[in-house]
């Protein structure tokens, strides 16, 4: 089976594991700090910090910008689960809106249409890597937070600027599934310095910042180092040398899984455009550079699920991203919303990542030609 996600672990990530053992220190450490400074410098923000994983980085995003019981967060419906789940936990209220036909993003007349007194933030998505109209969407969110999630987007730039740093608070995944991987592992990009400081407490129990550890007291002459204080209550989302460790070595890397990802999508854009029965999805915007991290197409005339079974009994998984978040009933949304609805029905994400060769490149598009 040709899968859909990938990643490329191999014996260089294997080697810079030794000194982080040999160190006796794998918590938070050197190497994070390192990883830290580095996506930081990548990214073009010095307001960077590592999680545990991307849900702890919407978790905490949400409470860094002070939202909770009243507020509203407007969130286009084609996306992960753990957006709503963080603004719910937080004690405030999903407003799911819709996204376009063509890049599931979010469409910004619907922020317009749906923001009232409560709306604190928009909680977007770029999806499968292409950016949002950013412009548009400042104009239409003009007075709320923005928060990315960019877990699809790591390294997709809008008007030369990283994903990631577009709004208030920018969430990164490094989980088994994305582009630069390291098994678990998040980050947040944060907008300003006030920002920064309270997420460094909130990422860590809500101790004081530079009160973390009794090496930090000590250093600042306290004469009890064990004693400590607290800003705020709240949970451990800190990552780990192991995986900061990794993380460094993928980063090195990461521009070439890019650039592989981008021309297996421009082989399918070649080669699967104008078939009658399909929709290949759009460019990225001008202006915009996308991590290529899904490729989708929409087989409309209720045949999607029908292709779907065909291509995985032909040996290439497919799946869709994301399940509209206003139909699961749990979030007891009463929206209609058209184009996630439509998309939800005709939409399909087919394996996009570094380790397809040539040939898994053929199969896959030799099967899509084959369906009817
Ligand atoms: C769009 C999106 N956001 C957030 C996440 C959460 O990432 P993590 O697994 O690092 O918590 C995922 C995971 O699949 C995702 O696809």
């Amino acid at each position: 089976m040709i899968q859909v996600f990938s990643n490329s672990l191999g014996k260089d990530e294997l080697a810079a594991l030794a000194p982080v053992f040999e160190s006796k220190w794998i918590g938070l450490g050197k190497a994070s700090k390192l990883f830290e400074e580095e996506l930081g410098k990548k990214l073009g923000s010095k307001r960077v910090l590592l999680t545990d994983s991307c849900t702890s980085a919407l978790f905490l995003a949400v409470r860094i910008l002070g939202i909770g019981p009243g507020d509203e967060v407007i969130i286009p419906s084609v996306n992960f689960i753990g957006t709503a789940n963080a603004v719910i936990s937080s004690g405030a209220k999903p407003v799911f809106v819709d996204v376009d036909t063509r890049y599931f993003n979010i469409l910004p007349e619907e922020i317009e249409r749906a923001r009232t007194k409560k709306t604190k933030a928009v909680l977007l998505l770029h999806y499968g890597g292409h950016p949002c109209d950013m412009e548009k969407i400042y104009t239409a969110a003009k007075g709320l937070y923005i928060i990315e999630d960019n877990a699809n987007s790591p390294f997709s730039k809008y008007k030369e600027k990283s994903c990631g740093t577009l709004g208030n608070v920018g969430c990164f995944s490094f989980d088994a599934m994305k582009i630069l991987c390291t098994g678990n592992g998040g980050a947040l990009c944060l907008g300003s310095d006030e920002l920064y400081d309270k997420a460094v407490g909130l990422r860590y129990f809500g101790l004081k910042k530079k009160k973390q550890s009794g090496i930090d007291s000590f250093k600042e002459n306290q004469k009890r180092w064990w004693e400590i204080e607290l800003d705020s209550a709240s949970g451990r989302f800190v990552t780990c040398d192991i995986i900061s460790a990794i993380g460094r070595i993928q980063l090195k890397k990461v521009d070439e899984f890019i650039k592989r990802r981008k021309e297996i999508w421009n082989i399918y854009q070649k080669e699967l455009n104008g078939l009658p029965w399909l929709i290949t999805p759009p460019e990225p915007l001008a202006n915009t550079e996308s991590s290529y991290y899904f490729y989708w197409l929409k087989v409309p005339g209720g045949k999607r699920d029908a292709f779907a079974r065909y291509l995985v009994e032909n040996g290439v998984y497919c799946t869709f991203r994301y399940f509209p978040l206003h139909l699961i009933r749990y979030y007891g949304s009463k929206e209609t919303l058209k184009n996630s609805e439509l998309i939800n029905e005709e939409a399909i994400d087919i394996p996009l990542h570094q380790n397809l060769t040539g040939r898994d490149v053929e199969i896959i598009i030799s099967a899509v030609k084959k369906f009817i």
